[in-house]
């Protein structure tokens, strides 16, 4: 949170656990989720008071939280938002999030002895997005006998 001089709200971020993405990995069992709870935030909602728009604050509140949780040991910061506020793909892109097409899913690979993939599925109307926080973090390719993904590797 972020307040001026008067005590008044000026900017709100609120960031927690990748749920879906959770949920998606129960066949891998208990200790899997829980490690991905440590190693993905979500981040849920950005909303800077419209007098205070344009002057760097939604910047500086994304990277704060980013910087605070990379020091906990996270390396991934996931997010969406919905298609019909299209000026978000570049206020995200600018601060360093890919931002997907509408309705992809956010692909994660699961390393051995588990040895997966797992999706963060999204509806038509949203669009995910995702930001490494750690340096070793990045796309490779999975491929089987049906399909080849481009998959985010070196998080779990
Ligand atoms: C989106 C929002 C959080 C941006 O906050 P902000 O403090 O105005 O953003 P910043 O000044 O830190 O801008 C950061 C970067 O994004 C860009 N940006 C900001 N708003 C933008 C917009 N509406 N369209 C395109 N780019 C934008 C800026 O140019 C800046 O890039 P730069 O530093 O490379 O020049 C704010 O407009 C807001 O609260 N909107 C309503 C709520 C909302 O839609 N939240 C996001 C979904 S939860």
């Amino acid at each position: 949170m972020a307040q001026d001089e008067r005590a008044n709200l000026e900017a709100v971020l609120l960031a927690g656990p990748p749920d879906e993405w959770i949920q998606g990995l129960a066949r891998f069992g208990v200790p899997v989720q829980s490690h991905m709870a440590q190693r993905v935030v979500d981040l849920e909602m950005v909303v800077v008071a419209e007098e205070s728009r344009g002057r760097g604050l939604g910047r500086k509140m994304v990277d704060h939280a980013a910087q605070d949780y990379r020091k906990r040991g996270y390396r991934l910061m996931s997010g969406s938002f919905y298609t019909h506020l299209p000026h978000l793909e570049r206020y995200y892109q600018r601060l360093g999030f890919t931002v997907l097409d509408p309705g992809q899913p956010l692909l994660l690979r699961v390393p051995e002895p588990a040895d997966g993939v797992v999706a963060y599925p999204a509806e038509p109307t949203m669009r995910q997005m995702w930001r490494p926080l750690a340096p070793t973090v990045g796309l490779t390719t999975v491929s089987d006998s049906h399909q080849t993904l481009q998959v985010i590797d070196n998080v779990l």
